[in-house]
């Protein structure tokens, strides 16, 4: 008999963890959530949040949102991404990131009807946590994961109390991994995983300095310092994040993997921040001081049985992009109302497969992605002349060569332009963020081709109503003349069908299946006079359907399935669909 029983056991209380016990307690379940430490993440680590991880948010609510905008640098304050000699050193190049171009930001308001902004993770966490905990998740901190077994009916986890010394038993019909790049759930339940731990060593130096004399006329997130022979193979190139404006700063410094990690002290720590900083009688209040390593690696298995991998237990990879925490939060969202359909009977075994078939492409992706984003600055050492010489004299003299009036330099001045302008699939790869499309058996698309991109897929985020792939943004007007997005009105773990005039059989349809499967399944009618106006014509033309047909949306705004038009058997369609799609 175990000491404690709940549906759902959670390992981990990081962004992916914290995430899931918060909707899976805003579906009205009881999920257990645990943690070996007594409290949640001390350094700033992820701050990159982007448009879907926000709709995940909003859609936990808009207090929820409201609060994270709160505590977040907001989104104009993070663009002049600048690469440079010192912080108040030369400037050798910058581009405008993280969607503060002026395209790029028509883009993203175009888009969702969230804005990307910085919120460090000793932010974030803070907020799903309570969230969670406020919902009617149960937490348990100094909790040790150590061990589980599985059998048909559940999951039994051992795990130490580190209060009191004792092991404690918990029951649970699912397990949930998300215990980080360590994972040891990911081990004990065998998951097969592509790829390499430790592709380069990195420490974290967190420290306190006013840099704002330096850094007003470029406000930025990211400086990207290059510093000829400093460091491992000659170049040494910082990194210095800001953590909050600007006063608290995050470097972070490479080291030769092949060597153990170096202790770092004090007076180094100051001398790397003096370094990067340029300011040699800056006194900095150095916070704390950590290393880890760069990963490579991908699971290619998220789930045995009852149990699931999430978060950078499941995709390991460098902070490039800040895809990390994003997509531990995203893979909440895909999970959690498919256990909570489960749970309640609502749903067959089958529909938690689709989990697997639908993030581990993403966790490939984004691991494939972030690895490459470190490999894209090798141009820009080439074109600065650093990779022919690791003499600190040759190399400083080869980027002032830059200066010169001859052709050479003026090609090399172009080279340096077109590298750096190519960081644009690290800073503001806006389709990598939003272009997920789902394939499984959760996804119904009756043999509609999947629709090509029409710009760079990594680049351009293209909406689409195709089976699988999320519900695009417009704004509609409701009766009071309301603002909502379209993501408004559908999620909240329910399945909502929309349609138009001329779609009343869907309407009823919906209201009979919701009955018959005994599922929130809500129906919205949009056009003039109805329920939802789209007085701007961005719904008609984002839709893809006619204004008689039907759009089934899931939970977390993934598309299902949808029809173009009125059809004899309505009711008899969309049973199918929810037969497939539930696995019933
Ligand atoms: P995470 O590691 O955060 O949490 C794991 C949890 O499991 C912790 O609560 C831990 O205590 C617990 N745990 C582990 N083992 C356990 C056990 N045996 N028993 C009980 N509990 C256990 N991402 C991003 O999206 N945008 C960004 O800008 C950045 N930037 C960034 C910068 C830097 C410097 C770093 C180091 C990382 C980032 N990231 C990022 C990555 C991001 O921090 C990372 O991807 C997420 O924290 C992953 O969240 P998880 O919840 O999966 O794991």
């Amino acid at each position: 008999m175990a000491d404690i029983t709940t549906d759902v056991l959670i390992i981990g209380t990081g962004p992916a963890g914290s995430a899931t016990a918060a909707l899976l307690a805003s579906y009205g379940l009881e999920p257990l959530v645990i943690n070996r430490y007594r409290w949640l993440a001390t350094t700033p680590r992820a701050h990159i949040t982007n448009q879907r991880t926000m709709e995940v948010l909003r859609d936990l609510g808009r207090d929820v949102e409201d609060e994270a905008y709160m505590f977040a640098t907001e989104q104009e304050l993070m663009g002049e991404n600048v690469f440079c000699t010192a912080i108040n050193g030369e400037e050798i190049g910058r581009m405008k990131s993280w969607g503060t171009h002026p395209l790029s930001q028509a883009e993203h308001q175009l888009s969702s009807p969230s804005h990307m902004n910085d919120l460090p993770q000793t932010f974030m966490e803070p907020l799903l946590f309570k969230t969670a905990c406020s919902r009617g998740a149960q937490a348990r901190m100094s909790t040790e994961y150590l061990s589980h077994v599985q059998d048909e009916d559940g999951v039994t986890t051992t795990c130490l109390d580190r209060l009191t010394g004792k092991e404690v038993t918990v029951r649970s019909k699912f397990l949930i991994g998300a215990d980080g790049g360590n994972s040891k759930v990911a081990e004990h339940a065998g998951l097969s995983f592509e790829g390499k731990m430790g592709v380069a060593g990195s420490m974290n130096i967190l420290f306190e300095a006013d840099l704002s004399p330096y850094v007003s006329r470029r406000p930025s997130v990211l400086y990207w310092v290059l510093q000829p022979g400093a460091d491992v193979g000659g170049i040494g190139m910082g990194l210095v994040r800001m953590v909050r404006p600007w006063h608290e700063w995050l470097i972070v410094w490479g080291y030769d993997i092949n060597e153990p990690p170096p202790a770092v002290d004090e007076a180094f720590a100051i001398r790397v921040v003096r370094d990067l900083t340029g300011v040699a009688d800056l006194q900095p209040k150095i916070k704390s001081v950590s290393t880890w390593t760069v990963n490579n690696m991908y699971a290619t298995t998220m789930s045995n049985g009852r149990v699931f991998c999430m978060g950078d237990a499941a995709h390991r990879h460098p902070p490039s992009n800040g895809l990390g925490s994003n997509t531990s939060i995203q893979d909440g969202f895909n999970l959690a109302w498919k256990l909570a359909m489960v749970i309640r009977g609502q749903a067959g075994r089958g529909l938690l497969d689709s989990y697997q078939a639908e993030r581990a492409p993403v966790a490939k992706q984004i691991v494939t992605r972030a690895n490459k984003s470190i490999e894209e600055f090798g141009p820009i050492f080439s074109a600065c002349g650093l990779l022919d010489s690791v003499d600190p004299v040759k190399m400083q003299q080869n980027m002032d060569a830059r200066c010169d009036d001859t052709p050479d330099a003026e090609r090399q001045r172009k080279e340096i332009r077109e590298a750096i302008a190519a960081k644009v699939y690290e800073f503001d790869a806006h389709g990598v963020e939003m272009n997920q499309r789902y394939r499984s058996d959760a996804i119904v698309t009756d043999g509609q081709p999947e629709p090509g991109f029409e710009t760079d897929a990594e680049l351009h985020y293209q909406p689409t109503t195709w089976p699988g792939a999320r519900l695009p943004h417009t704004w509609l007007f409701g009766p009071d003349g309301e603002k909502v997005s379209t993501l408004d009105i559908t999620g909240h773990g329910r399945f909502t069908v929309l349609t138009g005039i001329g779609g009343d059989a869907w309407l009823a349809a919906a209201r009979a299946l919701a009955k018959e499967f005994c599922i929130e399944l809500i129906a919205h009618k949009i056009g003039p006079r109805q329920q939802w106006q789209d007085y701007t014509g961005d719904w008609a033309r984002a839709r893809e359907i006619r204004d008689s047909g039907a759009i089934l949306v899931r939970p977390d705004h993934h598309v299902a399935w949808r029809c173009d038009g009125t059809i004899a058997d309505p009711v008899g369609e969309l049973r199918r669909v929810l037969n497939t799609i539930l696995d019933r």
